[in-house]
């Protein structure tokens, strides 16, 4: 269908991109369709029928890198068929490996035609250009000018929960982590820029904005009345912009979870009662070893604050066991954590050596077999929580943003305020809008419900 559309357009060139990765890379996905839209460039779901394959690629565990290289081999045949067939198809790696890999990844897929950073995505018609004349293109250089200065508005039909990149980069160095050197230096997009693209997006069709860092609450920037805003400035200017039901934000650190950000959620109705506060681990042994900056009993305080002012905000984080030096002690604090704060929901990786990380160079590496034990420990726990959560909503009514068509015949999907999905029955002519739905059954991973009609709100 996408190709017919594709090919409907005069002139009009497909590519086709695979996204591995966060959130940001999903916006930055899309970003970089923005950027090839003035060539001509449309989005087809079909490799076969792209000019121009980029793999979007994430560097934050062994596992996400090794993937990168599977879907190389098969584009490498797609590319030999085009080959003999007399065409030609340009393969590129974009995103996070290609930063930090650029070299190494030339040298294993030397097919590849254009390798380049997230930096650089302003840059992609000028790149093509050069790969269209027999280049072997690789950009990884961190540019002097920030992209989001010369990358196009975009004109795509916005998804009815959109996201908006408003900080990139983090100067925090948790021992593990290959952000820095991935994504660079924090920096903060400037609030004029950030809300005239929401209003884009909202334009776009866009009832939901999740705004995207990788140390989001870090955000400062210069403000539209010539202050320096934080981020509960920015949320509050942005709960003005009529059509916008919700924002969300994430992921955020807890050392830079304000004052005035709690105080927002306590009063900005926009703003949903759902924060992902990563916290890693619930020994302070470990913390201080992953370069945390935080302790335990901060997080549980902090936890407190949140809830003192916004008493029904749910939270979720992430953890990662087996770090090198991790007891079993300090594992277990780690459950305890969890089991002090209850979770709505959780994400748990087993700890992955990432090349030039401080942790990779540290004694103590685990066996993977404690890890692969820790980890099964650690996810039960979060599962059954998750249930406990999703069960306390059986029986009560809630908003339900609906987002598109569900699983089955009739059926729609939605998000409650704290991102659980909702599957149930109700007209497709309710996408974009908040209803109400009564939940008649919890799941691990998601609700099913009925909807009050009458009270659908526009
Ligand atoms: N190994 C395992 N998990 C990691 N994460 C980041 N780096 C690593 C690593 N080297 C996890 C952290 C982070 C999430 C995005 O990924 O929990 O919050
Ligand atoms: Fe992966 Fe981090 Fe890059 Fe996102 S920013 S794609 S999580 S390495």
């Amino acid at each position: 269908m996408q190709t017919s559309q594709t090919r409907d357009l005069a002139n009009s060139r497909g590519v086709h991109i695979v996204t591995y990765g966060c959130q940001m890379n999903v916006y930055d996905s899309g970003r970089m369709l923005d950027a090839l839209a003035p060539a001509g460039f449309t989005s087809t779901e079909l490799p076969e029928a792209a000019e121009l394959i980029i793999v979007n690629t994430c560097h934050i565990r062994e596992h996400a890198t090794e993937k990168l290289y599977s879907e190389l081999g098969r584009l490498r045949v797609l590319q030999q068929e085009r080959a003999r067939a007399g065409g030609r198809l340009l393969i590129a790696v974009a995103g996070c490996v290609a930063q930090a890999a650029g070299q190494a990844l030339r040298a294993r897929a030397p097919y590849v035609d254009m390798v380049f950073g997230p930096q650089s995505y302003h840059l992609l018609p000028s790149l093509l250009a050069r790969a269209q004349a027999g280049e072997a293109v690789t950009e990884t250089e961190f540019p002097a000018e920030d992209k989001f200065d010369f990358l196009p508005a975009s004109r795509r039909a916005q998804p009815v929960s959109a996201f908006l990149s408003i900080q990139e980069g983090c100067d925090k160095f948790c021992s593990f982590c290959v952000v820095p050197f991935t994504r660079g230096a924090e920096t903060s997009r400037a609030a004029a820029a950030i809300l005239a693209e929401a209003e884009g997006l909202v334009a776009g069709g866009a009832r939901e904005i999740t705004l995207l860092g990788q140390n989001v609450n870090a955000w400062h920037g210069a403000g539209t009345d010539g202050t320096n805003w934080g981020l509960a400035r920015l949320v509050r200017a942005l709960a003005g912009i009529d059509g916008l039901a919700r924002v969300r934000y994430t992921t955020s650190h807890p050392r830079d979870m304000s004052d005035d950000l709690i105080g927002a959620h306590a009063e900005v109705p926009q703003l949903m009662p759902f924060l992902h506060l990563p916290v890693q681990s619930g020994s302070d042994r470990m913390l201080a070893a992953m370069n945390r900056k935080h302790t335990a009993g901060e997080y549980l305080a902090l936890v407190e604050r949140l809830r003192a002012a916004r008493p029904d905000i749910a939270l979720s984080s992430d953890f990662i066991v087996g770090h090198p030096g991790e007891t079993e002690a300090d594992f277990e604090a780690t459950l305890g954590l969890i089991r002090a704060v209850g979770f709505a929901q959780a994400f748990s990786f087993k700890y992955s050596a990432r090349p030039g990380t401080r942790a990779a160079e540290l004694d103590g590496q685990i066996d993977e077999a404690v890890k692969v034990e820790r980890l099964g420990r650690v996810q039960a726990l979060l599962r059954d929580q998750q249930f406990a959560f999703n069960q306390a909503t059986a029986g009560r009514i809630v908003p339900v943003l609906f987002t598109g068509p569900g699983r089955r015949d009739g059926q729609m999907s939605g998000r409650t305020p704290y991102l659980q999905p909702v599957h149930l029955q109700a007209p497709s002519r309710l996408v974009g809008e908040v209803g109400r739905v009564r939940i008649t059954e919890a799941f691990v991973g998601s609700l099913t419900g009925t909807l009050m009609l009458e009270e659908v709100t526009a």
